[in-house]
């Protein structure tokens, strides 16, 4: 009913009555003023005004679920959404819910996360005003595959980053994505899997999207879409956006890693080309990132031999 009554108060222009609303809906105008009442109470702010009614001035930085909804058409990725106001980490939860057969296509988002993770057992800085969520997906793939899925998520992000905002943005290989040299969102993704078989995988995706604050071990290398655009974002339309993108990329993917798909991602790599480093068996390897396989696999030419890595952590030159 809440959300109902939002509507009406979203679509009026101007003040709405108290009745207009009760007989539009069919409930009494005591519920009418009750819901009002919970609204307001969730930060949205609105005008009563004796005989003219109400109007919605201010809505809260909330991701709104209804609204998110209203805006997809998906049926692999965000098939169900679930919001909660903050959680350990959406990654945790996605996990626990998967453990208790949560279907593939859930999403669990958080405004904020308590003990957001991100790669290599660091942390990641989740207060709100950004972006934290987690999609859960049941693909019929062997294990071996996932490191293209999680490039196919980034892949899907940037493609919704640059669609919204306008903002060039590139992927650091395999999946950070950058504006300029700084890092706009990670992700971080965990499956389970019993030998061959893989139960669920959980794609874990960080956006800076509001945030103007990074703590200092960051902020030289953090960005935001707000720090990058000046205009602040609407968490909940750019939300729909990045889904919609993320359940296209991943069926398509999902049906056939194809070497088409390969060469738009590359389009969009920032790696390519660069003077790489990364850390391969406590040694420190340097050289040129030059190709990326079908498999989603990074060829590095080091001069004296050419080495291919699938996963780990690359400082490219001149970003980070
Ligand atoms: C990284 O770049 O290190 C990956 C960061 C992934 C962060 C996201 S935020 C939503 C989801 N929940 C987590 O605890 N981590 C991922």
């Amino acid at each position: 009913m809440k959300n109902k009554i939002l509507s009406e108060l979203k679509a009026a222009e101007g003040y709405i009555s108290g009745e207009r609303i009760s007989k539009d809906l069919g409930v009494s105008r005591t519920a009418v003023w009750k819901n009002i009442n919970l609204l307001k109470d969730e930060g949205y702010i609105i005008d009563s005004v004796r005989n003219r009614g109400y109007m919605l001035k201010e809505c809260p930085d909330i991701i709104d679920t209804d609204i998110i909804k209203s805006k997809l058409s998906v049926d692999t990725v965000g098939t169900e959404i679930i919001v909660m106001k903050s959680v350990d980490s959406t990654n945790n939860e996605i996990k626990r819910r998967a453990s208790n057969g949560a279907p593939g296509g859930l999403i669990i988002a958080a405004e904020t996360q308590t003990a957001g993770k991100g790669r290599f057992g660091r942390s990641w800085e989740s207060s709100k005003d950004g972006l934290y969520f987690t999609a859960l997906i049941r693909p019929e793939l062997p294990p071996v595959e996932i490191p293209s899925v999680t490039l196919a998520s980034g892949y899907a992000v940037c493609l919704a980053i640059r669609k919204y905002t306008g903002c060039d943005a590139k992927i650091k290989w395999p999946n950070d994505i950058i504006i300029g040299r700084k890092k706009i969102c990670g992700i971080l993704t965990e499956m389970a899997a019993q030998s061959d078989r893989l139960d669920y995988v959980a794609i874990g995706i960080g956006i800076n999207v509001n945030n103007t604050v990074f703590a200092d071990e960051i902020k030289h290398k953090a960005t935001s879409l707000f720090l990058e655009t000046g205009k602040k974002i609407d968490r909940t339309d750019f939300f729909a956006e990045v889904i919609n993108s993320l359940d296209k990329v991943i069926k398509s993917f999902l049906v056939s890693v194809s070497a088409e798909y390969i060469n738009e991602f590359k389009k969009l790599c920032a790696t390519l080309g660069q003077s790489v480093s990364v850390e391969r068996n406590g040694n420190l390897i340097k050289g040129v990132a030059r190709d990326i396989t079908p498999n989603g696999e990074l060829i590095i030419d080091c001069g004296n031999e050419t080495i291919t890595v699938n996963s780990g952590e690359i400082s490219v030159q001149g970003i980070y």
